[in-house]
């Protein structure tokens, strides 16, 4: 018999909870990002760097790849390193080993799902003088963490690659990025990764790509909840959908229900109706302008130190210093 059921747990986790608000409102439906990136959808989400279509994590890499010994420079003096979802940690190569040219260096990568973080550190903790330490959980506890490890003199290196900040509204992104700088002293640094406004089309099939990766990723949120919470989501009936929001200057990906349907999830007790048509909302993902991101690091406390554009995808690295 299954344990679960029999318990009845009388607090429901925070994914059943999100998913019940999520589902269960009248106007736009939608289902938080963050879940999008159980095991599954960590896989599908490698896969998708790895689509011609999508050169976001290509551009990051690259600018890592030649400026990681400026960057580490720029620190001046002893420092440490901690990341902000660190995902596979393959970008964070450059940076480590540049930084292990000067000497050990300690790197505390923070990733909420588990395996992403074990394969992380079993690749980058294989760098000669990077000794690693993984904290698992979400940014703001894992910072505090990291930040204990402080040793005295010595500053840190924030990472947070790969555009994951567009998945936060301007306004929430600022408060974010307030909330870290209350975690850092003056001097500490922050390589803010940020994905930048580009031709519409290029825009459209990075997230809608011909072989169906995006589309499968994002589709992999209503198996995650059939598998997780016991719900008969047919993904067949749904349709993955990419849209530029010109007015937030942002892609949202949606999941188009392509006929009338009911759903029921059985943890939840939860029965959804939803019209032909209808949409779940499940990403935002914003694109930046230089002069936003510039804003952005002047609201919360840090000074613009430099900025790195990829030639071939517009994408933005920028190192700020906590002031
Ligand atoms: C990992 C949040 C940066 O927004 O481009 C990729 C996630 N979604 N394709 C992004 C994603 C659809 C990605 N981030």
């Amino acid at each position: 018999m299954p344990a679960a059921a029999a318990l009845e747990p009388a607090v429901e986790s925070r994914f059943a909870s999100d998913v019940r608000s999520g589902l269960s409102r009248g106007g736009q439906k939608e289902l938080p990002s963050t879940y999008l990136y159980d095991a599954l959808g960590s896989a599908l989400f490698d896969a998708i760097t790895f689509l011609p279509e999508y050169g976001l994590t290509r551009a990051d890499s690259r600018l890592l790849a030649a400026h990681s010994e400026t960057i580490v420079t720029a620190m001046r003096g002893p420092f440490f390193v901690a990341e902000l979802g660190s995902g596979s940690g393959a970008k964070t190569r450059w940076i480590l080993e540049a930084a292990a040219r000067m000497g050990p260096v300690k790197y505390f990568p923070i990733d909420i799902s588990p395996v992403a973080l074990q394969n992380c550190g079993f690749v980058l903790g294989r760098i000669p003088q990077v000794q690693v330490t993984e904290l698992q959980g979400e940014y703001m506890d894992g910072l505090a963490k990291a930040v204990g490890y402080r040793k005295p003199g010595e500053k840190l290196l924030l990472l947070f690659l790969g555009s994951t900040i567009g998945n936060f509204y301007l306004d929430a992104a600022s408060n974010f990025l307030m909330r870290i700088r209350a975690q850092l002293a003056p001097g500490d640094g922050l390589l803010l990764g940020a994905d930048l406004v580009k031709p519409l089309q290029q825009m459209l099939t990075a997230y809608d790509d011909p072989t169906g990766v995006t589309a499968a990723f994002n589709l992999n949120m209503l198996g995650r909840i059939n598998r997780e919470l016991g719900a008969n989501f047919n993904l067949a009936r749904f349709a993955h959908e990419a849209r530029f929001n010109a007015d937030a200057s942002c892609i949202e990906m949606h999941l188009r229900a392509t006929c009338r349907q009911r759903i029921y999830i059985r943890a939840l007790d939860l029965h959804i109706e939803m019209k032909e048509g209808e949409t779940i909302w499940t990403e935002s993902s914003q694109k930046f302008r230089v002069e936003e991101i510039d804003s952005l690091a002047s609201q919360t406390g840090f000074r613009m130190h430099s900025r790195w554009i990829d030639a071939d995808w517009a994408f933005a690295e920028s190192l700020m210093i906590a002031s």
